[in-house]
């Protein structure tokens, strides 16, 4: 099938709305849907789709598109493998063009070698006693191991490297995607003798492997390498399970290990995710932020713990989030303390988790006035200066140290830290001008229109000589519009439109600026104010180079044009 044919089916099949909201909270705003950003960090949404148009747009970060650049965008996808993802979605066979398929065949091959090789794991598990009774031994019942899809990597050099070879893999992906190391006899298995844990991304593909050790031996845990398919530092173990909860509960529980998301989950505790052995990353807030932005911390209550706290609390303030910290009794994990107290005490746990401040407190071992300069210097690091202030009351609250001295204070380190930080807190997000100003509004307007009304192009185009475009961006739109052979929507070329030229095209599909009931006088009334235009300057050129005639012409010209003041 052609390219063109498969986005028209996938576009009519899978409704932007209905994708987006598996990544974005979405809330009806009279015609269109709103929700926070993906794209860029927001307190307020300006992340806005339209149904009808199947358009998105981003008035705070001006990033826009149909559903294959949403794709492309949260999931990492060049096109092509953005286009097979959502034909599949959508049950529309197609094959790609030749050009395009050796790029996207190595990551299809990653990640077909690694769902075989998950399906591999399973199986041994199943037949091995050793590695169930491991399982059983550490609480994890059937559910929840068919859940995660838990499997073995059994003793051996090259168990798994037979396998996937006899299922028609080449060395080159068996290693490309980490599941073969090369040592001086050729490749040998990356995972030996391990409980095997699946990675997956949102969408449910296997992109990596935790692998554990089933006694005291270290390393621990061995995680596959970063291959094209798999960005450690932005992938949270169980996120495909819980994205929905999270959601749901507009809450994210962290944890720290892949146990601890599995026994949690066992215990009803679904909105659970947990890095991969790294220090949360900015790459994590990004994937979650989607979803929500509240966060619940739990680490354990030793020293390493509170240092990792502390850390991801400068992340979490940095970017936008906010976050309850739970502390666990030293030595215990959510793992082994919900399996020791249950999940009714973990939950009371959990409820009572402590704000960011009540936790700098209670951690501090350092005067009264040192807790409080960290807390502000934590607090300095918040953009959203509506969130800053209300922790600052919170801050008075406690200590009950006179709030302007609080306040002062704040000012103080808010101002010691760099410059562009005042900067920041002031101006939340800039909203994109997408160009627009009063000098070319008329062409915008003309495009606004023929965005919302594509049946009025042709007309259009008959009526607008595109040389009178004063707006290069606005030109090359409606240049490509005009190339188009069939029907003539702005929608359509989108895919082959560059950054600036995708902006206002999604812009205007969002917002267009004008009143539907009145898009004709509208658009009779922007060509006047074009041709207008065009006038003026052939005026102006008469006018120096002294043609009298010539400028006679004109005005009269104009005069007769100037029947009703425009607009
Ligand atoms: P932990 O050492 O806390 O292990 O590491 P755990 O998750 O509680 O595992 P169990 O309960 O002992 O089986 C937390 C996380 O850090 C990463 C893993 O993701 C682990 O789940 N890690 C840890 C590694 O990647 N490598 C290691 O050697 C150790
Ligand atoms: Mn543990």
């Amino acid at each position: 099938m052609k390219t063109d044919r498969v986005l028209e089916d996938i576009k009519s099949k899978i409704d932007i709305v209905d994708f987006i909201s598996g990544h974005v909270q979405l809330k009806k705003a009279g015609q269109n849907w709103k929700g926070l950003c993906p794209f860029h960090s927001e307190k307020t949404p300006s992340f806005t789709v339209n149904q009808s148009k199947q358009i998105f747009h981003c008035f705070g970060c001006g990033v826009g598109g149909d559903v294959i650049s949403f794709a492309m965008k949260t999931e990492n996808l060049s096109f092509n493998e953005a286009l097979t993802m959502l034909a599949k979605k959508a049950g529309i066979p197609f094959v790609m063009g030749k050009i395009d398929q050796k790029t996207v065949q190595k990551s299809e091959q990653i990640r077909s070698a690694l769902s075989e090789a998950a399906n591999f794991f399973v199986n041994k598990l199943a037949g091995s006693k050793t590695a169930k009774e491991y399982l059983e031994e550490r609480g994890v019942n059937k559910e929840s191991l068919e859940m995660f899809r838990l499997g073995y990597a059994p003793a051996g050099w090259d168990n798994l490297l037979k396998h996937l070879r006899n299922s028609g893999f080449i060395d080159q992906t068996i290693k490309d995607a980490g599941l073969a190391v090369a040592g001086t006899k050729g490749l040998y298995d990356m995972f030996r003798e391990r409980m095997i844990f699946p990675i997956m991304s949102i969408n449910c593909n296997v992109v990596a492997f935790g692998a554990r050790a089933l006694d005291n031996s270290l390393p621990k845990y061995i995680n596959s390498p970063e291959t094209p398919v798999f960005n450690k530092s932005a992938t949270l173990f169980g996120l495909n399970k819980a994205k929905e909860e999270i959601i749901k509960k507009n809450n994210v529980i962290l944890v720290e290990g892949y146990m601890d998301v599995i026994i949690c989950y066992q215990y009803g505790f679904k909105n659970v995710v947990a890095p991969l052995g790294t220090s949360l990353t900015v790459g994590h807030l990004q994937k979650l932020r989607t979803l929500t932005n509240n966060t619940t911390l739990i680490f354990d209550g030793d020293a390493a713990g509170i240092a990792a706290a502390r850390r991801a609390l400068f992340l979490i303030c940095q970017n936008g989030f906010q976050a309850k910290v739970l502390l666990l009794p030293e030595k215990e994990d959510p793992d082994s303390y919900l399996r020791k107290h249950g999940g009714s005490s973990f939950g009371t746990l959990i409820e009572n988790s402590k704000s960011i401040i009540d936790f700098i407190f209670s951690i501090s071992g350092s005067a009264k006035t040192d807790t409080i300069r960290e807390v502000l210097t934590l607090l300095a690091e918040i953009k959203d200066i509506l969130v800053a202030d209300e922790m600052l009351t919170e801050l008075t609250n406690k200590t009950r140290v006179h709030e302007s001295t609080i306040r002062q204070e704040f000012k103080n380190i808010s101002s010691r830290r760099s410059g562009i930080s005042t900067e920041k807190k002031t101006t939340p997000s800039q909203p994109d001008s997408s160009g627009i100003s009063s000098g070319n509004s008329e062409e915008y307007l003309l495009l606004s229109a023929v965005v919302a009304f594509p049946e009025k192009t042709d007309y259009l185009l008959s009526r607008l000589d595109l040389n009178d475009i004063k707006d290069k961006t606005v030109f090359s739109i409606f240049q490509k519009i005009s190339a188009l052979t069939g029907e003539k929507n702005p929608a359509y070329i989108l895919d082959n439109a560059d950054e600036d030229e995708r902006k206002i095209i999604t812009r205007l599909s969002v917002d267009p600026g004008f009143d539907p009931a009145h898009i004709d006088r509208n658009i009779e009334d922007c060509l006047k104010r074009i041709e207008n235009r065009k006038l003026n300057r052939k005026i102006r050129n008469a006018e120096i180079s002294g043609d009298l005639n010539l400028l006679t012409a004109l005005v009269i010209e104009k005069k007769k044009n100037i029947k009703e003041p425009v607009i």
